[in-house]
């Protein structure tokens, strides 16, 4: 005889989403309601239900971000009853599952909120800023197409692990959104960090800081208040040390690089 599964019980939600039809119309808070929630759902199938319920009435699906669905890609960013990712710790929005919420609760649903994220539609924000301070300096330079062997610059086990921890972020924008600053410091730290602890990343590792730094404050970005709501929202869990290390690089690499213009300025320099 074959055992029965025992049968989830659904449940029922209210949904207060943010509308807004295109970047300068006008947004609101519309209310729907879900009563077919299954607690083994993702967030995000829970969204496409509502999609496929709205589809089947002729009403225009909810645009919401989303790609690897596994706390990948970063893409799936919304803030959910006020917390940048939802309820979870250490988690993006795809990997929250809609047994934290129970019968009758009430979910709103809206996007990050930035001046450097514009939104392009309902949930659906323009993070295209994180990109521009990437190509600022987040990078090394080597030959394409020409691996090393692993094994040929010997790295430290304790900075191979920090950088991993630093290469963790996934640039989903959680530390801006919940920043009172709008503050993109973790993003831009963890970038920084990840190469700046290796040795590969030495060569460029003052430009790449001077130019990363200057790049943010350029696109609308707050500044750093040390509140660290940025570390409690990320998903990957990065800590705030890498800020404090990333204004520890700023500083040394201003004075370097002063010193270098005074120098040329005055004719001298290292001999
Ligand atoms: S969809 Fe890729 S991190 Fe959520």
């Amino acid at each position: 005889m074959v055992a029965e599964k025992p049968s989830k019980k659904l449940f029922a939600v209210k949904l207060r989403v943010w509308r807004q039809a295109g970047p300068s119309a006008p947004g609101a808070f519309v209310e729907y309601s879900l009563n077919t929630v299954n607690p083994d759902m993702s967030f995000l199938e829970m969204l496409d239900v509502l999609n496929d319920d709205l589809t089947m009435k002729g009403e225009e699906p909810v645009a919401f971000a989303h790609d690897c669905r596994e706390g990948i890609c970063g893409t799936c960013s919304c803030t959910i009853n006020g917390k940048p990712h939802g309820p979870g710790q250490g988690v993006a929005t795809c990997q929250v599952y809609m047994r934290a919420y129970r019968d009758g609760d009430v979910i709103t649903i809206e996007p990050f909120r930035a001046k450097a994220f514009p939104i392009i539609k309902d949930l659906v924000v323009d993070r295209s800023a994180f990109d521009k301070i990437q190509q600022a300096g987040g990078y090394i330079t080597a030959r394409a197409g020409s691996a090393p062997d692993a094994n040929a610059i010997p790295v430290p086990k304790g900075d191979a692990d920090l950088a991993m921890d630093a290469a963790q972020c996934i640039g989903c924008g959680a530390c801006v959104a919940a920043c009172k600053n709008a503050s993109a410091m973790l993003f831009v730290a963890a970038k920084v960090g990840h190469l700046g602890v290796l040795p590969q990343g030495q060569a460029e590792r003052d430009r790449r800081v001077l130019a990363m730094v200057s790049t943010m404050d350029s696109l609308g970005f707050g500044s750093c208040t040390n509140q660290y709501e940025c570390s409690a929202a990320c998903p990957k869990l990065i800590s705030h040390d890498f800020i404090a290390r990333m204004n520890r690089d700023y500083m040394g690499a201003s004075f370097r690089q002063m010193f270098k213009a005074e120098a040329a300025s005055t004719g001298g320099g290292a001999g």
